[in-house]
């Protein structure tokens, strides 16, 4: 799937906001909102929370996600899930798995990395180029698209009530949000 992501009703319905764009004028910027979205992340006892990365190559996706699980906690450098396609962290009672479907070949494929195990209680899903997953990745609870022209910028959007109060979290911590 390419340009907006769609925004469930059930988002518009709980009374916010349902999208926010903030401008990411150098790294620290991008790195930022990762360290935010992690603070604010809404962790389940019961569900995993799902955050989709899109944007082309190089728009800042991999750096956003870095800083995210840096600050869960996460001490090894964080690799590039590019090839192995996920990267697992176990942080005490939490794991973050984070998805690289760039190198997917086929939405079939998407079976034998085995998702369907991860989506369980205090769990987040990072995953980048959820659009080569089609339809089996599961859905997000926050979208984020990253764009590089005209300028750097990152538009969130809810997919979920857990994902409107993710997203009012970062609206209330980042101070460069944009009208879009
Ligand atoms: N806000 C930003 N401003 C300038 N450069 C950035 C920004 N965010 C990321 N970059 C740089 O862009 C390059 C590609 O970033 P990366 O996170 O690997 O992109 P992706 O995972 O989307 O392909 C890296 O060199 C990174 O440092
Ligand atoms: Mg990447």
């Amino acid at each position: 799937m390419s340009g907006r992501w769609p925004v469930p009703a059930s988002a518009r319905a709980v009374g916010h906001e349902a999208r926010s764009t903030w401008l990411l004028s150098d790294v620290p910027a991008t790195e930022q909102l990762g360290t935010v979205l992690a603070r604010g992340c809404p962790w389940s006892e019961t569900t995993a929370r799902v955050l989709h990365l899109s944007g082309e190559l190089g728009a800042g996706k991999t750096t956003l996600a870095a800083a995210l699980l840096r600050e869960l906690g996460v001490n090894e450098p964080v690799r590039s899930p590019s090839y192995a396609l996920i990267e697992l962290y176990q942080l005490g009672t939490r794991i973050a798995a984070h998805i690289d479907l760039y190198r997917l070949n086929s939405p079939n494929e998407l079976a034998t990395l085995g998702l369907r195990d991860y989506l369980t209680g205090q769990t987040l899903l990072i995953i980048e180029w959820p659009e080569r997953g089609g339809s089996a990745v599961p859905k997000p609870d926050l979208h984020l698209q990253l764009e590089t022209l005209p300028v750097r910028s990152a538009t969130a959007s809810a997919g979920s009530e857990a994902g409107g109060i993710w997203l009012n979290d970062a609206r209330a911590a980042l101070t460069t949000e944009v009208k879009n």
